[in-house]
């Protein structure tokens, strides 16, 4: 009887709490979950709740946060008593990177986020983004700080291997797929660096100059199809200034255009370092201030408290900055399902997943005489360069995966941030060594081009690795390949006609060797797998399908900009970057200008080949749907990127053409497939700022079904358009 009671008690001291604590009914919406757990906390909560304090130690300033992850980037006070978990943020975009540390954890790298978008493969970047979010959830992280989408308006960005190249749309989609990736593990992602973050130098202090409707119909797009397709989470906001305003206390991008026009329903963070008022930013749209430690001050601590004592912030916005927060948690699925460190991580599975992603995204820019694949029969390969010997190469800043395994090369300046440089421990020669078993494969460090020359003139192929280190803070002073590389691949490529370079840069190189070297596979920085994945490429293991997500210049007097802005030795003094490319952003300035590049966008070569039929289009309820057929005509199964351009015949867009779609397709050799393609109305229309809608003129268009942007021989049809006006959303 005794024990029935208590058991009763028990049960209906549950439900008590159960009921007190409604927010917590997952039957409920997360909006009402959100406002229920809202109106729970005391103004102390909530003031803690939008502060965040860095995850490591800062200087010798501050230790960090008891409760955080050692060496993270950021944490948020939960509130326990409320069921309401605390919110544990780690890098980045190419998996579960660690702050400077002597005993960081070791992860699983991705290609950079320009191999992943280089394979213009939904489902892959989903799958590395589920991969990646995987290993975050399994270390105790429930907000993943990934989805860097800043468009590749400069070659030297220093971060340009975390992006996703200089297309609106191809990197809006890419990153949407791995933020749902990412997500699918019920942690947050983060949308970032909003907006018109496009290089490193003077990040903290420039100024980006664009114009709103240029915005809005590249970077601010880019953006746009990221929210509209993945929902991220959270959003981050800039560095920069942007039109004079820094990001991060800008009423036009994070209320007018993020949270207003977009209907943005999550919540802004702050770079670490990004947050420079307490008024200004909160009522701007800004909701929490990241990594409190890197700024001037607790802008969100004690001062915006007292700021909305005295009613200068409204109470109201301090709610709705908790609030998104909230409904953001419940939304991903953090609340019920909460993180614990120590998960179990299959590293071999996901070093697969990292290796598939490497091979799909690297590209074959060239291939005289058929050099690649290499044949069964070589029996001398001399492999040059680049430590090929022992590994890849990473780049550096707060994405940096460490992996299993330890860095291959350690040592090398810069050892501090944003180092230290990184070789990932995946040997090329020994992979190819492994795929060549009666070779003899040897290997020269390359550092004196006549020693590499003299060991490479006999060989049947040589193999020289090139390579380029940027990373955060840190651009490329140049786009020529560092270190007199380019003497050694000329020196290497005259001993030997049969010369293959393989490049592992962060994006964009200059190669004025690019007539002597018989084939060039760009390899980008290829992840903790991409020793193996570049040997398999080579040797046709797997047919390479890749292709450029970015321009490749000729030189740098072809870019809008053809010196960087800014000063890299003075951090300190504001200067203004002044976009007057506009939306004509990469093939789009190269087309508008009549300039030939290096390589184009779009490009990429298949170990086969495919050839395009029956193009045709047609228009219901205003959208435009493009078909055709792809036909492997070559002797080898292999994957292909048939891409759609658009070019308005009369009206005036800020460039001759538009990337409108694309799609892969797997094909054995002489199989056909039909391929259909959607058009997203706004990128047949312009912006108009004004009436704040895009408009399409009535008119012909010339559809063009391309291997790449210069591809002269695409096939083409005219479609006519009606005039129509769509709003801010496309609809
Ligand atoms: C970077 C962000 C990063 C943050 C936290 C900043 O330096 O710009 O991308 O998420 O640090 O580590």
């Amino acid at each position: 009887m005794k024990l029935k009671l208590a058991l009763a008690l028990a049960l209906a001291a549950m439900s008590a709490q159960a009921a007190e604590q409604a927010w917590l009914d997952k039957s409920l919406s997360a909006d009402k979950r959100a406002e229920l757990a809202l109106n729970a906390m005391t103004q102390q909560e909530k003031l803690r709740w939008v502060l965040g304090h860095f995850g490591s130690d800062f200087g010798n300033k501050t230790r960090k946060h008891p409760a955080a992850l050692p060496f993270s980037a950021g944490y948020i006070e939960g509130v326990p008593r409320l069921g309401l978990p605390a919110l544990f943020e780690t890098d980045a975009g190419l998996g579960v990177a660690t702050q400077a540390s002597k005993t960081p954890r070791e992860r699983t790298s991705l290609p950079s986020g320009l191999a992943t978008t280089a394979s213009w493969d939904r489902a892959l970047a989903y799958k590395g983004g589920a991969m990646i979010g995987a290993e975050a959830r399994a270390s105790g992280f429930n907000v993943m700080l990934a989805g860097g989408v800043n468009l590749l308006r400069e070659p030297r960005n220093g971060r340009n291997f975390e992006y996703a190249g200089e297309d609106p749309l191809l990197a809006g989609v890419m990153v949407a797929e791995q933020v749902k990736g990412i997500q699918s593990n019920h942690i947050i992602a983060t949308m970032k660096h909003f907006a018109v973050n496009n290089q490193e130098t003077g990040r903290f202090v420039l100024d980006a100059r664009i114009d709103d409707a240029s915005n809005r119909m590249s970077d601010l797009l880019a953006f746009q199809l990221l929210m509209e397709q993945a929902d991220p989470g959270s959003v981050m906001c800039s560095y920069n200034r942007l039109n004079g305003v820094y990001a991060c206390e800008n009423d036009y991008l994070l209320n007018q255009v993020l949270k207003n026009d977009w209907g943005y329903k999550g919540y802004v963070m702050t770079d670490w370092g990004a947050t420079h008022s307490t008024v200004e930013s909160a009522n701007a749209g800004l909701d929490q201030q990241s990594g409190w430690e890197f700024d001037k001050s607790q802008y969100f601590g004690g001062a915006l408290e007292e700021a909305v004592a005295n009613g200068h912030v409204p109470q109201a916005r301090l709610d709705n900055m908790v609030f998104r927060v909230l409904r953001a948690m419940f939304d991903k699925g953090v609340v019920d399902n909460p993180v614990a460190e120590g998960g179990n991580i299959d590293y071999a599975v996901h070093g697969q997943a990292s290796r598939a992603g490497a091979e799909e995204g690297m590209v074959l820019l060239k291939n005289a005489g058929n050099v690649l694949p290499l044949k069964a029969g070589a029996k001398k390969i001399v492999v040059i360069g680049a430590h090929a010997d022992v590994g890849v190469l990473a780049g550096g800043g707060s994405s940096l995966v460490y992996p299993v395994g330890g860095n291959a090369v350690p040592g090398i300046a810069p050892t501090s941030w944003p180092g230290p440089v990184m070789y990932h421990p995946s040997s090329p020669l020994k992979a190819i060594q492994a795929l060549a078993p009666g070779a003899s494969v040897s290997y020269h460090d390359g550092k004196d081009p006549a020693a590499a020359a003299r060991a490479a003139a006999d060989a049947d192929v040589v193999l020289v690795f090139a390579q380029q280190w940027v990373g955060e803070a840190l651009d490329a002073v140049s786009l020529s390949l560092p270190d007199n590389q380019d003497a050694l691949v000329a020196a290497v490529a005259k001993a030997n006609p049969k010369t293959v370079v393989v490049l592992e840069t962060s994006g964009p190189v200059l190669m004025p060797w690019v007539d002597q070297a018989a084939g060039i596979l760009q390899a980008w920085y290829p992840g903790t797998s991409g020793g193996e994945a570049i040997a398999r490429v080579l040797f046709g293991e797997v047919n390479p399908s890749g292709h450029l997500p970015a321009t490749f210049p000729a030189s740098e007097s072809q870019l809008p900009r053809p010196k960087l802005d800014g000063d890299p030795k003075n951090d300190t003094a504001r200067f203004t970057v002044n976009y007057h490319e506009g939306a004509a952003v990469g093939y789009k300035w190269f087309d508008l200008k009549g300039l030939k590049p290096l390589f184009p966008f779009g490009h990429g070569l298949s170990y086969t080949q495919f050839a395009y039929s029956g193009l045709a289009a047609t228009q219901k309820d205003g959208k435009l749907s493009l078909s055709f057929k792809v036909t492997n005509t070559g002797a080898v199964k292999g994957k292909d990127v048939p891409q759609l351009y658009v070019a308005p015949l009369n009206a005036q867009w800020e460039a001759p053409k538009r990337l409108a779609g694309w799609d892969k397709v797997e094909l054995a050799p002489g199989e056909s497939k039909q391929v259909s393609v959607s058009v997203d109305p706004r990128l047949l229309g312009v912006f108009d700022s004004k009436s704040k809608t895009w408009r399409i003129a009535k008119g012909g268009y010339k559809v063009l079904l391309a291997h790449d942007a210069a591809d002269t021989k695409a096939a083409s049809i005219t479609v006519q358009l009606q005039q129509r006006t769509l709003n801010v959303n496309g609809k």
